[in-house]
C-alpha cells in the first residue's frame, strides 16, 4: 500500500523534497491523466497540513473545467481571467493569495478558503493543460518555499503524461 505520510516537522525544503519523490513514485508507470491528477490530489490533500481543497482544472475548449481533486464539491467551470484559477491559467504565473477576501474576483468554492495558491500546467511546448488548485482555511498559508515546492510537483505532473 502507499504510505503518504511526510513528517511536517521537517524543514520545508527537506518536506518538499520528499513529497517530490512520493509524487514520483506515486506516478510512475501511469500516463492517463485522470489517474495521476486523482492520486496527486490525494497525496498533497494528505501531507500538506492546514488545507481544506486541492484539485485540478483542466483546459477544455477555452474554459478551465474541474478534474480531480480532494475536498467539498466546487465550481464545475471557471472562464479564463476569472477567479485566481482562471488568472493563473491567462497568464501562466503562479498566483500565491495571502487573504482571498482582498483578491477581486476571487471564487468562493468552499467558504473556508482564506489563502490559496494555484499553479499552471504547462507542457514543454507551452501548451496550457490546466492548473493545480490548492486552499487553505489559514491566513497566508503559502510563501515561497511553498511556491517551489509545488511548482515542482506541476512539474512532475506534466512530465508523467508522456
Ligand atoms: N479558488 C478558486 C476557485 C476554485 S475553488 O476554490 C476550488 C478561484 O478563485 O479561482
Amino acid at each position: 500500500m502507499f504510505e503518504a505520510t511526510i513528517n511536517t516537522a521537517l524543514p520545508k525544503a527537506e518536506f518538499y523534497q520528499e513529497l517530490a519523490a512520493q509524487a514520483r513514485s506515486l506516478l510512475s508507470g501511469e500516463s492517463n491523466q485522470i489517474a495521476n491528477a486523482a492520486n496527486l490530489s490525494a497525496l498533497i490533500y494528505h501531507s500538506l497540513p492546514q488545507l481544506n481543497w486541492a484539485g485540478f482544472y483542466f483546459l477544455v475548449d477555452g474554459e478551465l473545467v474541474v478534474g480531480p481533486f480532494q475536498g467539498k464539491p466546487a465550481c464545475g467551470r471557471i472562464a479564463l481571467g476569472k477567479g485566481v484559477c482562471g488568472r493563473a491559467a491567462q497568464t501562466r504565473e503562479t498566483q500565491v493569495v495571502p487573504d482571498v477576501d482582498a483578491f477581486p474576483g476571487h471564487i468562493a468554492c468552499d467558504s473556508a478558503s482564506r489563502s490559496e495558491i494555484v499553479i499552471p500546467l504547462q507542457k514543454a511546448n507551452g501548451e496550457l493543460l490546466g492548473v493545480l488548485d490548492i486552499d487553505s482555511p489559514v491566513l497566508a498559508r503559502f510563501d515561497d518555499e511553498d511556491r517551489r515546492g509545488l511548482e515542482n510537483v506541476g512539474n512532475i505532473f506534466v512530465a508523467s503524461l508522456k
